[in-house]
């Protein structure tokens, strides 16, 4: 799919992109080939409905923080709403055709459709299984896509790490074609989109709701209070790191990695809730980057700064636009 990708950038031939919107395409392919086989949604109207289901969250949240309640109106909750029902049929749907002709695929819902609690040895009901589906696809996609889009803006700022990487790709592949057996070796472009989460985590901010009272130094918190965790803040605290606005992503090496406190670096969270993607994100995040970095360069339109957005993850308000031009050396 990362080619799929590298080969519409080689066609638009010095054509100017929306980096963002490209790097959505391709991890949302990625994630419903491998949740769903690929098959059976329309992917587009999926795309703009889990859209519409996001845009408003900002309210939901703010209403939360309020403890408003939930069922109070507020700018885009219909469309929300709907964009909701909409995913959960068609998810629903498609489970139903997977029972009446059990397929032999090899995804997510093939082995949600198997699974049975340890202890009661029940199986998902259809609501639990598009629910599970559906937080795959959208916890999934745009963090891996925006992982990237970020990357490839502190790239264009940063001309001699993508060259770095560049020479990485060509050492490890020995100037074959890259396969999954590379990425370990990929040190440093892992590295660098580390990096680029630090500076851009995708997921900004996390919340946690204390059970019971607990005191955190010299906090005191109730039952039921709502801790946010600015994961952005934390990764550029001056505390915490060297120069905390300088992209370095030497920092990532495995030895300065190590010295670092458990807790400075979050961008997958932490605990028991970390991030199941975490290990197919970054797998994902350095194929795409190495197959398209050896392709084009990714020069931002001159003047533009990508403003930061905040809608639950961290976008780039305006998009990444980029001029792609195919590498002929
Ligand atoms: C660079 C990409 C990604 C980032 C930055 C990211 C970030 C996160 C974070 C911070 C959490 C914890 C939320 C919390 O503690 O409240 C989380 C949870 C989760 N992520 Fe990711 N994620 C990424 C990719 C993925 C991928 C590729 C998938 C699916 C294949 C995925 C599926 C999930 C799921 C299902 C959860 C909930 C886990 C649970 O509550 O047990 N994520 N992610």
């Amino acid at each position: 799919l990362a080619e799929t990708t590298r080969d519409r950038w080689l066609a638009a031939g010095g054509a100017e992109l929306d980096v963002a919107r490209e790097m959505m395409l391709t991890t949302y392919d990625v994630i419903v080939r491998t949740m769903l086989g690929g098959g059976g949604v329309d992917a587009e109207r999926v795309e703009r409905a889990v859209n519409d289901y996001l845009d408003p969250l900002g309210w939901v949240i703010a209403m939360s923080i309020a403890r408003l309640p939930p069922w109070l109106p507020h700018p885009g909750r219909l469309r929300s709403d709907r964009a909701r029902r909409f995913l959960r049929r068609e998810i629903v749907e498609m489970i139903a055709k997977r029972r009446r002709a059990p397929d032999a695929q090899d995804d997510l819902l093939a082995l949600l459709l198997a699974a049975r609690d340890p202890e009661s040895g029940h199986a998902m009901s259809d609501r639990e299984l598009a629910d599970n589906v559906l937080t795959f696809i959208t916890a999934g996609h745009e963090t891996t896509a925006l992982a990237l889009t970020w990357t490839f803006y502190l790239l264009d700022r940063h001309p001699e790490a993508a060259e770095r990487i560049r020479a990485e790709i060509e050492q490890v592949t020995g100037g074959g074609p890259l396969t999954a057996e590379h990425v370990a070796g990929l040190a440093y472009t892992r590295q660098a989109l580390q990096e680029a989460m630090r500076l851009y985590p995708p997921a900004a901010a996390v919340v946690r709701e204390a059970v019971r009272p607990v005191r955190i130094g010299s906090e005191s918190l109730a039952a039921g209070a709502q801790v946010y965790i600015p994961i952005y803040a934390v990764h550029r605290h001056e505390l915490l790191w060297e120069a905390p606005e300088v992209f370095y992503p030497e920092r990532f090496a495995p030895e300065a990695a190590k010295a670092r406190h458990r807790y400075a670096y979050l961008p997958f969270g932490a605990g028991p809730r970390i991030c199941i993607g975490m290990s197919f994100a970054m797998i994902e995040g350095v194929l795409i980057l190495a197959t398209l970095l050896r392709a084009a360069r990714a020069e931002l339109r001159p003047g533009f700064e990508p403003e930061l957005r905040l809608r639950v993850t961290l976008r780039p308000g305006g998009g990444m636009p980029m001029r792609i031009t195919p590498r002929r050396d």
